[in-house]
């Protein structure tokens, strides 16, 4: 099976958060199951400047229609290397200086003007590239509103690119909180008839929504977890497009994401001072601990539990319930706490702030930092995760590889991958971390209390941390289930395009 992925970004060419974790492994799974994978991303300037991976020329250039113009597509080469016999998986990058030679993937606080006609051209673009393969695909597979359009153009500009004509769709939402909504003027820079500017298609409160075109024009829809996938399907989950969600409903998948356990793994990660093993954790945490000190400046580690958060600094990772914590618990002399992350800068002024309120006791690195991550996956004893909502959420699961208890907010995906420490789950061995439900303070600070008390029993923390590391978050079991779809989608008539 020839499966084509589609997304705005991928580890390690570029990243803003999950979406590229997702994209930057799924490929490599789905193609140890046998499938013909190649991703497409935007040739964006970090790409280049990070160079992980090298990026050849491939020569091709063609014209891709934006509105009444044609804008330059350049097509670069790369590939994310085969694992354990299976091939390399090759990803094209698609260059435009004008619309992806930029310091960031979107914008900074405020996002670009133009991302409807970067995203516009980006997945036309895809659409005449893959027009182009030697063999046509037979799954295209996009993700969320920067690529919504590619199942709109499969359909209704078919007869522009008659190779993908037999090619099924699958649109995967990572998160309905970003709809990619613009203007209705930009229907024009589409190319895509008026006509289908209407309420059950890609109008939505008289703008276009690209993520709703996405969900309405692709043959299969899927988001990655379970509980997301209902919260979705009403209020206020589905962000004003929860009757679009439910009508969809019977093709509306939830697959949990996996994790890349080669990219996130204690045993053989660059950025521990030492590799460490459930057998010795405790060393292996101590070490990193002892690196995080002397990166950041303290003299020496604190003997205090460290708990960390790591994550955009967005309404929805639940940072009022950070600052929150912070305000009751820092005065304590519990625990030690760090906060990595970037984002709202009101949210960063605040950190600062309080940081500084309490030297020795917070510390805050503001940024994007992906050693840092790593190594705090490393140090940390407790990652909170106090989400308003979490469509699946990774660090959770970066977080049980490397033995660090997560405590959640029971949202999405956190609750289909955090089982509570209750007595009876700690008995029988299912327990992972804690969680609370409501969206307090109060709740927030009471289950790090249960956490930080089961701590000081150190001989039943640590069989909780052995644990947790056995568990297998891998993509092998997700994989599958996308294989499945894609089956079903390819055994399945597509979709009929409605014309109101
Ligand atoms: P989301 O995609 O909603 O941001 P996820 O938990 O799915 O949340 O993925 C977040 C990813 O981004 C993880 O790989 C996490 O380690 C990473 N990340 C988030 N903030 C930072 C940061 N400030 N520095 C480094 N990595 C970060
Ligand atoms: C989104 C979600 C996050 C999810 C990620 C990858 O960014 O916010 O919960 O893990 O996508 O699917």
């Amino acid at each position: 099976m020839r499966v084509l992925q589609v997304a705005s970004e991928a580890a390690p060419f570029a990243k803003t958060g999950g979406l590229a974790d997702v994209v930057g492994a799924l490929p490599g799974a789905l193609s140890r199951l046998g499938c013909h994978v190649t991703v497409v991303i935007p040739a964006h300037r970090e790409a280049f400047s990070s160079r992980r991976l090298p990026i050849e020329s491939t020569g091709w250039e063609f014209d891709v229609a934006v509105g009444t113009r044609k804008q330059k597509a350049k097509i670069f080469q790369s590939h994310l290397p085969g694992r354990d016999g299976s091939p390399d998986v090759t990803v094209y990058l698609v260059g435009n200086d004008a619309y992806f030679d930029r310091p960031t993937l979107y914008g900074g606080a405020e996002d670009y003007p133009d991302n409807s006609e970067r995203f516009i051209f980006f997945s036309r673009a895809v659409l005449e590239l893959a027009n182009r393969f030697e063999e046509p695909c037979d799954i295209i597979h996009s993700h969320d509103w920067q690529t919504g359009l590619v199942p709109a153009y499969q359909k209704v500009l078919a007869s522009q690119w008659p190779r993908l004509a037999r090619a099924r769709t699958l649109h995967t939402i990572h998160n309905m909180a970003y709809q990619g909504v613009f203007w209705h003027w930009d229907m024009l820079l589409t190319g895509i008839d008026w006509r289908y500017f209407n309420w059950q298609q890609m109008e939505y409160f008289g703008q276009l929504n690209l993520l709703k075109t996405g969900v309405v024009f692709a043959d299969t829809v899927s988001t990655v977890s379970p509980t997301y996938a209902r919260e979705i399907q009403s209020a206020p989950g589905g962000c004003s497009l929860e009757g679009v969600l439910s009508a969809r409903g019977d093709s509306l998948a939830g697959i949990v994401n996996g994790i890349d356990t080669e990219a996130w793994n204690p045993g053989n990660d660059p950025h521990l001072p030492r590799p460490y093993g459930e057998a010795d954790v405790v060393e292996g945490k101590y070490a990193a601990k002892a690196a995080l000190a002397s990166r950041l400046g303290h003299v020496a580690p604190d003997p205090r539990p460290l708990i960390a958060f790591v994550g955009r600094l967005a309404e929805q990772k639940g940072i009022g319930l950070v600052f929150d914590l912070l305000e009751r618990l820092a005065g304590s002399g519990r625990a030690r706490f760090l906060v990595l992350g970037t984002g709202d800068p009101r949210a960063e002024d605040g950190l600062r702030r309080l940081a500084a309120s309490y030297p020795g006791t917070i510390d805050l690195v503001i940024g994007f930092d992906e050693g840092l991550a790593h190594l705090v996956q490393g140090a940390a004893d407790m990652l909170v995760i106090p989400s308003l909502y979490e469509p699946c959420g990774l660090t959770q699961l970066y977080a049980l590889r490397y033995g660090t208890i997560p405590i959640v907010r029971a949202t999405g995906g956190l609750v289909d991958t955090v089982v509570d420490a209750t007595p009876e789950a700690l008995a029988d061995g299912t327990a992972s971390g804690f969680r609370f439900s409501a969206v307090d303070g109060g709740a927030f600070a009471h289950a790090v209390e249960r956490a930080l008390e089961l701590h000081a029993d150190t001989d039943r923390w640590q069989s909780l941390v052995r644990r947790v590391m056995q568990e297998d978050w891998s993509w092998d079991s997700s994989a599958r289930k996308y294989l499945r779809l894609y089956q079903h989608a390819l055994a399945s008539p597509p979709t009929p395009v409605r014309v109101p």
